[in-house]
């Protein structure tokens, strides 16, 4: 019994290694909420380590089959070593799992929604817009080329369309809420919304990075938007938003208009390719099923 403790104690730890595996695969569903370069080194790190995880277990149940054969007095400190190496590396990934839900808790979509409905609470005609927009420009980064779908980091775009209007905060109730056109103050006022939110996202460590695509959120292709900025210098993020808060907006019933059938909202949006929004996008929104549309309905 006693001479076979080391080769129980490797069994142990190799028993060990493998439920670091185990716990160690899930990081790789993890949504990172980092920027694309930081989320590429990270995952390349993760799976340098599995790899490496993989390649101890392997090695645990070797040296039990050796010592199976073969036993010394060092056999004891050599089990020893390797049973504080498995219980180390069980311990880490732990505490590496707990720390990742804990930042993802941080910056998951429920804080941002409960950010968003403080909004959504000063303006009942708006009331589930942020999701709507968030949801369709979901679906439309799904329908992207490739290699476009690729440099667009889907989560931070989620947050993006729910957090589009969140500027809004800053504006009074009463000109968000009036029943009529607003007139050329109220208009100015209503202009501010996307610089205010850029300032207000500007604080926060992972949001800030949505800033320059909210800010132009009301920016049109050829340069009559909010700021005048045109074309090109208009991110693509801000032009997804752009698309997927106009058919928002036609679709719903609002203060000031009631909602258009799908049909209409469609050849409005045809109408305005090129012009308000990108041409592009526009084609690619056309290409999207109806009844996929239609589920972006929060
Ligand atoms: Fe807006
Ligand atoms: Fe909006």
């Amino acid at each position: 019994m006693i001479i076979n403790l080391p080769v129980y104690m490797i069994a142990l730890g190799a028993l060990i290694m493998l439920a670091s595996i185990i716990k160690y695969s899930r990081l790789f569903k993890f949504p990172l909420n980092l920027e694309d370069n930081k989320h590429r080194q990270i995952s390349t790190i993760i799976k340098i380590n599995f790899l490496m995880m993989i390649f101890f277990f392997i090695g645990y149940l070797s040296v039990a089959g050796m010592l199976l054969n073969n036993h010394h007095m060092t056999d004891l400190l050599t089990a020893l070593i390797f049973l504080f190496g498995s219980l180390f590396v069980f311990s880490v990934i732990f505490i590496q799992i707990e720390v990742g839900e804990v930042i993802n808790e941080i910056y998951s979509f429920h804080t941002v929604e409960s950010l968003v409905n403080t909004i959504e609470a000063k303006d009942k005609y708006t009331k589930g817009h942020s999701k709507h927009v968030s949801n369709l420009c979901e679906c439309i980064h799904e329908y992207l080329p490739k290699n476009k779908r690729k440099e667009i980091n889907i989560h931070l775009l989620r947050y993006a369309g729910y957090l589009h209007d969140i500027g809004k905060i800053g504006i009074s109730d009463t000109i968000i809420n009036k029943n009529g056109p607003l007139n050329d103050e109220e208009w100015d006022a209503m202009k501010t919304h996307p610089e205010i939110g850029k300032n207000i996202l500007e604080s926060n460590l992972i949001l800030n990075k949505l800033g320059d695509w909210i800010y132009c959120h009301h920016e049109r292709i050829d340069g009559n938007g909010y700021y005048g900025i045109k074309g090109e210098d208009i991110p693509f993020e801000s032009k997804i938003i752009c698309l997927a808060d106009c058919f928002s907006a036609i679709t719903t019933d609002r203060v000031y208009h009631k909602g258009k059938s799908y049909n209409e909202a469609i050849e409005i949006l045809k109408e305005v390719s090129g012009s308000q929004l990108d041409e592009e996008l526009v084609a690619i929104f056309l290409k999207i099923p109806r009844e996929k549309i239609e589920k972006c309905i929060p």
